[in-house]
């Protein structure tokens, strides 16, 4: 127990973002244990913020990892122990047991007793910060040091609001993105949606008024639904975001009641039919949902549309045009990424805003590519179309300075994607080490980018079996579908080429037998397929033409009347297949984007007040009970508050190190219960994983990962 206090006040002094909390633990080490360790007491007896500390030592670049990140804001005696960063705690393990929780209670007695002999007279003209006990300006609404508010919002205190660290009362950052730029006169592309033929008129519909949507053809004939679902709002929808989750929360509370009064079935009741199980379709290929990944301009857009180019989806004809159209726009060098950009905002800006679908297929795969944003403005759009991967190809751009401004611990978007990839479950990734030209395909330049950015993805849960490194170049062809040519890399190169590494993913594992979950990720309007017709993958089960669903949140019955696949009408549709479903027998008001397809007698839960197991990220906002966040789970998007947190875990162990801590902060694992404004379609993580993983974000960026450990209500 003694050895506890002074572990809490010396690992904590590895965290710059509680440093406050280290006179505390390291009083009470110091009071109640004569350290008998080889580890230097405390340096600071009283309490200094960051800046005030003497420069460290240089630090040797080779040591470069998150870890040792974190050492740069420590004294030189702490360097030479570098804490484990694990990013990603194991989402493959079973998370139903939190019994061991321990007593914690003699800790907070002891606690309390210090503090009182503690006590000092606080400056007049400041106010000192409960979390760090730093002495901050009247004037300071938030602590100086560890941002913490100087008076926390708690929900249990509910109905006068007072400000929170995540602001929910005004539209977040993400939501006046893409308010922005539904009101831009572009047009944009879906995330995941049906392609259908040539002349086919596919348009999304409108959200209970709160979103609208376009369609926008192809270039090449093909039109793609256009997604803005559940986070945009109409120019005259420029309410707060408040007030249009308030909206939904009566909508779908009435929804909810109906649909959870359903008498429950035990999913291991469930048998699935022959069909469901047995793919007679000829010649049909296992698919694979390829998320293609990585920081803003590291070539993920032209990897896409050259690798298409390559295998024959665009034709040179095509290929010809989009040049043409490129070079006279003055941007020549986007030529591929157009294939993929194809909104004239995108274009024009040079960057993706929405994650473009496409396919091709391999020797083994129907790959589907999900072309993502890399702009972190769009991290919202990339974890709405890229959740549904299987495996992910994360691009580096190799260039000098480039790949180490996406490694940029804030705000590199190399880190966001990759940590937001692995809680999506994905445990495959090929590295598409880019650019090589740029720096005349050199192996060293090609080692460093491996050793540093290998050391991070594995800290994200990535094993070494499951990563494949490639360095290539879009530009000029090498290592894309055929091996290096190019003397310089294929001197040193012997590993394989992109499509080969493509080729050598290991199949997704489907779970056909179980009932089915379809997560709507668009809702689409099309005289094709009908007046109702939804997209999405499909998580879980299968479904075919005649099968009865109950959509969800609504709890509407409707019948399967057609389904499309790549264009394509096809008859049946599996676990892990990307489709469009047209419903008859339902009011398209019902139907919604977050909402999910469900087999008749295994709806899934619609819920507001969760238990999760979270994992905070690095550089995050400390979370308070009472902070406010961006609630996102499948294709759904809610305004939610921590109302409590339970417990700090141990990443390594999982085991309880303290209960009812006061915040959380960067890299810590905790229990946590949310309550969210309006109710979401879900499931616990045990049950399912794709319905039952979430993402936290406030102020324009991710601040945890986590799983739905219980559905309280
Ligand atoms: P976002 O979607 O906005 O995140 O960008 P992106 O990752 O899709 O990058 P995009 O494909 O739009 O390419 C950005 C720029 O990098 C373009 O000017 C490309 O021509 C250039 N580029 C892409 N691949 C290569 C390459 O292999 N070598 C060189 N030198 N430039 C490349
Ligand atoms: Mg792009």
């Amino acid at each position: 127990m003694l050895c506890f206090y002074y572990f809490l006040g010396f690992s904590c002094d590895f965290n710059p973002l509680i440093w406050g909390w280290n006179p505390i633990w390291c009083i009470i080490g110091s009071l109640l244990i004569p350290l008998p360790l080889d580890i230097p007491p405390n340096p600071r007896p009283h309490f200094q913020p960051p800046h005030y500390q003497a420069s460290p030592a240089p630090i040797d670049p080779s040591l470069f990892s998150p870890c040792f990140e974190l050492s740069l804001l420590t004294t030189n005696n702490f360097r030479s122990m570098p804490r484990k960063g694990n990013y990603g705690f194991n989402y493959d393990e079973d998370y139903g047991a939190y019994e061991d929780y321990f007593d914690d209670s003699d800790i907070e007695s002891d606690v309390g007793e210090v503090l009182e002999e503690e006590q000092e007279v606080i400056k007049p003209g400041t106010w000192r910060c409960s979390i760090c006990t730093y002495d901050n300006d009247e004037s300071m609404p938030f602590c100086d040091i560890c941002e913490v508010f100087r008076e926390p919002v708690s929900i249990c205190n509910s109905g006068n609001k007072r400000t929170a660290p995540f602001k929910f009362d005004c539209p977040s950052p993400d939501d006046l993105v893409s308010h922005g730029k539904q009101s831009s006169k572009a047009v944009s592309k879906g995330a995941l949606s049906s392609i259908t033929e040539k002349n086919r008129s596919v348009t999304a519909v409108p959200r209970s008024g709160r979103q609208e949507s376009s369609s926008v053809p192809l270039a090449n004939g093909r039109r793609i639904p256009a997604n803005e679902s559940r986070s945009t709002f109409s120019e005259d929808n420029s309410h707060s975001l408040t007030n249009s989750l308030s909206i939904t929360v009566e909508v779908n509370s009435e929804g909810s009641r109906n649909v959870n009064n359903r008498r429950a079935v035990s999913p291991s009741q469930y048998k699935p039919e022959a069909w469901m199980l047995s793919d007679n379709e000829e010649g049909s290929k296992n698919q694979l949902n390829l998320a293609i990944v990585g920081h803003v301009d590291s070539g993920k857009s032209t990897l896409s549309g050259k690798l298409l180019h390559l295998v024959g989806r665009i034709s040179q004809k095509e290929m010809h045009k989009y040049e043409k159209e490129a070079k006279l726009k003055g941007k020549g060098s986007f030529a591929y990424a157009w294939v993929l950009d194809e909104s004239a905002e995108e274009r024009e800006r040079g960057i993706t805003m929405t994650v473009a679908v496409a396919y091709f297929d391999s020797k083994k795969y129907h790959v589907v590519v999900l072309d993502s944003p890399g702009h972190k403005d769009f991290v919202p759009n990339m974890i709405s179309g890229a959740t549904q991967a299987d495996a992910a190809i994360l691009v580096i751009d190799a260039s000098t300075g480039a790949f180490e401004t996406g490694m940029d611990s804030n705000g590199g978007q190399t880190r966001e994607h990759a940590q937001l990839i692995r809680s999506f479950g994905v445990d495959q990734i090929i590295v598409a080490v880019n650019k090589m030209d740029a720096v005349g395909y050199s192996k060293e330049r090609f080692e460093l980018i491996k050793q540093q950015l290998g050391m991070f993805l594995r800290s994200c849960g990535f094993k070494d079996s499951s990563m494949l490194w490639i360095p290539l170049s879009n530009i000029e062809n090498q290592n894309l579908v055929t091996a290096a040519s190019d003397g310089r890399l294929s001197s040193w190169y012997r590993g394989p080429y992109l499509l080969d590494a493509i080729d050598s993913l290991h199949p997704p594992v489907r779970d056909v037998s179980k009932p089915l979950l379809l997560p709507i990720c668009d809702v689409i309007k099309s005289h094709s397929l009908g007046q109702v017709a939804v997209s999405g993958k499909l998580e879980a089960g299968a479904l075919r033409s005649g099968s009865k669903v109950i959509v969800m949140p609504s709890g509407d019955l409707a019948t399967v009347r057609s389904l499309e696949r790549d264009s394509q009408s096809c008859t049946t549709a599996r676990a892990g297949d990307n489709v469009a479903v047209s419903l008859q027998g339902i009011d398209g008001g019902n139907v919604m984007a977050g909402g999910v397809l469900c087999h008749p007698d295994f709806p899934v839960a619609v819920a507001t007040h969760l238990e999760l197991k979270v994992l905070t990220l690095e550089a995050a906002l400390p979370i308070l009970i009472g902070s406010q966040v961006e609630f996102h789970v499948h294709h759904a998007k809610e305004a939610a508050r921590v109302v409590r947190i339970l417990s700090l875990l141990d990443q390594k162990t999982g085991k309880v190190t303290k209960r009812a801590p006061r915040c959380l902060t960067a890299k810590q694992s905790a229990v946590i219960e949310v309550v969210l404004e309006g109710a979401v379609c879900i499931r616990e993580f045990s049950d399912c994983r794709a319905l039952g993983r979430v993402f936290l974000r406030g102020s324009g960026r991710t601040v945890a990962v986590g799983i739905v450990t219980r559905i309280i209500e």
